[in-house]
């Protein structure tokens, strides 16, 4: 077949091709919007014929629990799943026990409708990946995304079709234990991430058996919390709403999460869980949010502790009206909504309208059409840590490190180590690897940092493991042994930091400096004068500034997942180049948090100035600021430069720079570009990431790495809170990390 003969044979082949695919894509539109007008009929076939309590039981959602002989339902809930009480459960495990249960509401029940099963799947189901903090310090949006969706093609394996992820709280404050769960610190980075999450879990097509329901939470400002202590009070403005907590929520919206979480905590004196004007008038108004919102765990009911209601019947309307669809676990909608409808104070098109967006979510997942689709036990003994995911796992833990220090090139170690000392209290420990909300991992199937290390060395290489004292406590019984371990060695290696309990929900800490007395154990380990090198398995940034002096080289390993130990030994052993940057600053001192980069300057920035804006006792700079993290190479960035110092509004311009690799390794490195709006109608922060390249660079070679800056990237919520740029100076930022960069100048024309 001759297919390009002439010119106006090849337009014809090119105009077919063209014809074909958007015929194809017209046809799948045409799919899609046929799906959505059949399930809209067959939602509204099916609320015709439903009593308002089975409508109420749809907005109720109960927790499984598990027994030491699997997962069990109290009998209690279990009933009211016979009886169309309820319409959703979470906690329940395992695709046998899920199917017994939708059996129960499909063989059981009047209408026969199928319940939704979900779980907090955050980092992994039972291939447990790093935390999500940790895997945001990989800055690769492509590697979060295939985590997420390993971690849904195991959770539906298993019955799960709804995940409670991701959480999307933008968080400043590393005393609040769950800023292990986000994706730090950055707005723009986290809605990027936010998106990529969405797309993980709920993939192309919500009707495929290995696509799951995302959940946006906690909507919203959860990570604002005071003093950094969970579920405490949040009062923030309008504008840092708007402008630093609710875009990676509106990025999942755009990115089509299909369900939402109230948060715990209050706004300015409105707990989310009865906020109209956050749930119904800025998500379902403004960003017409189509499917379902969920309460957090009994947050109906903590609506009179909070002093809003004065009792659950109240509460409970409170949430109602203020559009919330289901209640987690409290109750108050079972035991109060069909009285506040009768009595006339809800009205019933609430109640309508809920349901409709939980059938259709329903449907969306094609439970109508099979209600044990994702109860497949084959599939589940298939997926659940099959070797894919463990490497897919492997791999995020080796992406999600970050070198911290490597004072006279301590990591990799060298070859001529031939006796290595393995110390701390985490070198044996398999659990903590998992982290907090690690879903169904199992530690027995978790290899424990010092074993993979054992596994890693070469024949002739000895490890010598010594515990040295607890991750808390002040036990120091095993220093000496610790000591004489790391004196007879030619390195040390040690295993620093928190265990899985400490951070996560309701993990605050008041002193994020490393726990207990293992300061004390990395200083009297270092007088054997070895190079010693601290691995870090933790949660939230710490402060480091008594340990970096202790140490030569430290790895900020987070909480790894399944396959945390390889990755770090791979690293530690130079198989692998750490690439990681921090998505949140390590303050030097506890004073000084909240800190994070994007701060503004003030009327009085700091100088020698007595009367300028800094501690007395402290500095202003954190020890590791926001996009920090070294690499085995050296990176050497140069010859900033600008297409055009000029920008027109609607226009772009475009940055580069080189970024020479003048080390010996080969080397992946994040190039940020940052901006500064020199004047605005409101003030604005001393930088703002604004893109992010991660480029591999072989030694000896540079790159010019450059970005397109258009004049909306600009924009912000000025003083009359529209969201527009402003005409005026700026100042563009080009580095590996937030504070060593680059600079240029620009303006952009009105
Ligand atoms: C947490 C949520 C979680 C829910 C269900 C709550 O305590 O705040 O993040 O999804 O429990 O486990």
């Amino acid at each position: 077949m001759i297919l390009f003969k002439s010119r106006s044979s090849k337009v014809f082949f090119i105009a077919a091709i063209a014809f074909c695919f958007a015929f194809q894509s017209s046809i799948a539109f045409s799919k899609s919007v046929s799906r959505k007008a059949s399930i809209a009929a067959m939602v509204e076939e099916l609320l015709a014929k439903m009593t308002l309590d089975e409508k109420i039981g749809q907005m109720t959602l109960f927790t499984s629990h598990w027994a030491n002989t699997g997962p069990t339902m109290d009998p209690k809930n279990l009933e009211q799943i016979r009886t169309g009480k309820c319409g959703a459960v979470f906690n329940a495990i395992s695709a046998e026990y899920i199917r017994q249960l939708q059996n129960t509401a499909i063989s059981e029940t009047r209408l026969k409708i199928p319940l939704i099963f979900g779980h907090d799947v955050i980092h992994g189901h039972r291939t447990i990946f790093p935390i999500p903090l940790a895997e945001s310090c990989s800055w690769d949006l492509n590697a979060i995304e295939q985590a997420a969706r390993v971690a849904a093609i195991e959770a539906s394996a298993q019955g799960i079709n709804w995940t409670f992820a991701p959480m999307v709280d933008i968080a400043r404050d590393p005393r609040w234990g769950r800023v292990s769960e986000g994706a730090g610190e950055d707005t723009y980075l986290g809605c990027l991430i936010a998106k990529a999450r969405v797309k993980g879990f709920q993939g192309e097509d919500l009707t495929k058996p290995d696509t799951i329901l995302a959940c946006a939470k906690h909507f919203a400002a959860y990570g604002a919390a005071q003093a950094g202590r969970d579920y405490h009070t949040v009062d923030v403005s309008e504008r840092t709403l708007f402008e630093t907590y609710l875009p990676p929520f509106k990025a999942c919206v755009d990115a089509g999460a299909r369900t939402f979480m109230t948060s715990f905590n209050e706004i300015a004196g409105v707990p989310s869980t009865a906020n109209r004007d956050l749930l119904t008038n800025i998500l379902r108004g403004l960003w017409n949010f189509q499917g379902f919102i969920v309460t957090d765990y009994t947050s109906i009911n903590e609506l009179i502790p909070h002093g809003i209601a004065a009792d659950e019947r109240e509460a409970g309307k409170l949430s109602a009206l203020a559009g919330v669809d289901m209640d987690m676990q409290g109750a108050v909608f079972m035991n109060h909504l069909a009285e506040l409808v009768n009595s006339g104070e809800v009205s019933v098109k609430y109640i309508d309208n809920a349901v409709r967006r939980i059938l259709t979510a329903k449907a969306e997942l094609g439970l109508f059409d099979d209600p044990f689709r994702y109860c497949d036990v084959k599939r589940e003994k298939e997926k659940l840590m099959c070797p894919r995911h463990l490497n897919s796992a492997l791999e995020m833990a080796k992406k999600s490190l970050v070198l911290l220090k490597n004072e006279k090139n301590a990591l990799p170690l060298k070859k001529s180590v031939k006796k290595i000392a393995v110390i701390g209290p985490l070198a044996d420990s398999t659990a903590d690897l998992l982290g907090n909300w690690h879903a169904v991992g199992l530690a027995s199937e978790v290899v424990s940092i010092v074993d993979a290390i054992r596994k890693a060395v070469p024949v002739g290489v000895d490890i010598h493991y010594a515990k040295g004292c607890d991750v808390n406590g002040n036990n120091r019984e095993g220093f000496r042994k610790a000591v004489e371990t790391a004196r007879k060695c030619d390195a040390v290696i040690l295993i620093l930091g928190e265990n899985e309990t400490m951070s996560g929900e309701a993990a605050s800490r008041a002193d994020i400096d490393l726990p207990g007395i293992q300061n004390e154990l990395a200083e009297a380990v270092s007088k054997a004068k070895k190079p010693t090198i601290a691995v870090l398995i933790n949660g939230r940034p710490l402060v480091l500034t008594r340990l970096q002096k202790s140490v030569d080289a430290i790895l900020e390993a987070w909480f790894p997942g399944t396959m945390g130990g390889k990755a770090i030994a791979d690293c530690v052993f130079g198989s692998y180049n750490p690439a990681g940057k921090l998505t949140m600053t390590f303050p030097a001192h506890l004073g000084q948090i909240p800190i994070h980069y994007n701060m503004k300057n003030t009327g009085r920035p700091m100088s020698d100035n007595k009367y300028t804006s800094k501690y007395l006792d402290a500095p202003n700079e954190p020890l590791y600021p926001f996009g920090y993290g070294l690499s085995y190479t050296k990176f050497s960035y140069s010859n900033i430069s600008l297409d055009s110092a000029e920008m027109k509004m609607g226009g772009s311009i475009n940055i580069s720079a080189d970024i020479a690799n003048t080390g010996n390794y080969d080397g992946e490195e994040v190039v940020q570009l940052y901006v500064r709006d020199i004047s605005g109608s409101v003030t604005r922060p001393v930088k703002e990431l604004k893109g992010f390249k991660k480029v591999l660079i072989e030694k000896g070679k540079s790159k010019k790495v450059s970005f397109e800056l258009k004049s909306e990237d600009l924009a912000f919520y000025g003083i009359d809170m529209s969201f527009a740029p402003e005409p005026g100076k700026f100042q563009v930022f080009v580095g590996g990390n937030s504070r060593d960069t680059l600079s240029a100048d620009f303006a952009l024309l009105p």
